[in-house]
């Protein structure tokens, strides 16, 4: 298949190019586009012939079901049964951005979508480009992240072309996306909101909103049990080619192991990356590949510059990145639920 690749601008998107976008989506077709968060992989949503296509293309378990995109609130009235004020009170705050609700699903949203399940993933993305090209294709589209399956979200056009360029219709070029995490996931079927995935808004703001509002148990450990509530998250994510070592603790604590260990691997001989903040990076040995994701605490540029980062390591043939721990605070949550996702080995700096 001929992957096309258009340029589309952020700020003015040229209607004749969305509309050529837009077409590929009526016909059952797959469309790469940006969002505020990264990039998505479009298929009209109430087509279960195109969102097989999504599957298929990134490779996908079937088991692991996907959000679907919205722009104007009377769409999720159809996809969801029921529109609680709760949710209602979600989406004046958060929306259009980059936060996805769980809802009890309509019959008219395909089995396909859902994994079968009786619930639905609904998100209105804070992007001019996904947004204009929901309203030009006159359905809501489901997408998820528009990378092969295990590998990093794709935060730039190049990301997504590097993984399936020939399996699917268009790329839309949309520069760079702000904020390099993907929305955070709330379960809103329940008694009580809970975060399944943390993603691009904190914990902290939603509480804002609904105090009630918790994180999934099983966050911290990700256990058996998050196979239930969302099938998806038992897949171990985002995994790179080199073996990841993440260290957890203290700042100055993990600055000191991640010295010691880059060099007793250096002096093995091995290849190593650094993943870490500017403050970390900066005291290991500079015989390592040293990727600076963003001054301590500068959470939304650690976040924006994470899976840029771990795919450039990985291009570079590293054979072991170590990567820092930070503190589950606002974005930093997000960044850690990434990061002990693409790790193969966690390990805490005493
Ligand atoms: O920022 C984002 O969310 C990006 C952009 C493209 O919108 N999308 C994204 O999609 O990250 P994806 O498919 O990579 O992740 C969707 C997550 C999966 O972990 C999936 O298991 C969960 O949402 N999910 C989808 N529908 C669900 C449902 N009905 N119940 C529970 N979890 C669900
Ligand atoms: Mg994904």
């Amino acid at each position: 298949m001929d992957t096309k690749i258009v340029k589309i601008s952020r700020y003015r998107p040229q209607k004749k190019k969305i509309g050529q976008a837009a077409e590929i989506i009526r016909r059952a077709g797959l469309v790469a586009f940006p969002t505020e968060t990264v990039y998505g992989l479009g298929a009209n949503a109430l087509d279960r012939r195109a969102v097989a296509k999504i599957f298929k293309a990134k490779k996908r378990p079937v088991d692991d079901p996907l959000i679907v995109h919205i722009a104007d609130l009377k769409d999720l009235k159809r996809l969801a049964k029921d529109f609680p004020c709760r949710v209602r009170m979600l989406a004046e705050k958060f929306w259009p951005g980059p936060l996805t609700v769980i809802l009890k699903k309509n019959p008219l949203v395909p089995r396909e979508v859902t994994a079968g399940l009786d619930s639905v993933a609904i998100r209105m993305p804070g992007h001019p480009i996904a947004l204009e090209l929901i309203r030009a294709a006159g359905v809501s589209i489901a997408a998820p992240s528009a990378n092969l399956f295990g590998q990093t979200s794709p935060i730039s056009a190049a990301h997504v072309a590097n993984d399936l360029c020939g399996r699917i219709d268009m790329i839309i070029d949309g520069g760079k996306t702000r904020v390099g995490v993907e929305s955070t996931v709330l379960d809103m079927t329940g008694k009580s909101p809970v975060i399944l995935r943390p993603g691009g808004i904190p914990l902290e703001e939603i509480r804002k909103v609904l105090p009630e509002a918790r994180l999934f148990p099983s966050e911290k450990k990700p256990a058996k049990i998050e196979r239930m509530k969302s099938p998806g998250m038992h897949y171990r994510h985002y995994a790179p080619r080199a073996e990841m070592v993440l260290i957890e603790g203290d700042s100055d604590k993990v600055a000191d192991k991640m010295a010691e260990l880059a060099e007793k691997y250096l002096s093995e001989g091995r290849k190593v990356g650094i993943l870490a903040s500017k403050e970390t990076a900066k005291l290991c040995p500079s015989a390592a590949r040293r990727t600076v994701l963003g001054k301590r605490g500068n959470f939304s540029t650690i976040a924006r510059n994470l899976f840029k980062m771990i795919r450039e390591l990985d291009r570079k043939g590293i054979d072991i990145i170590l990567a820092e721990g930070f503190p589950e605070k606002g974005l930093g949550a997000a960044v850690m639920n990434r990061l002990r996702r693409a790790a193969g080995k966690r390990i805490s700096a005493r």
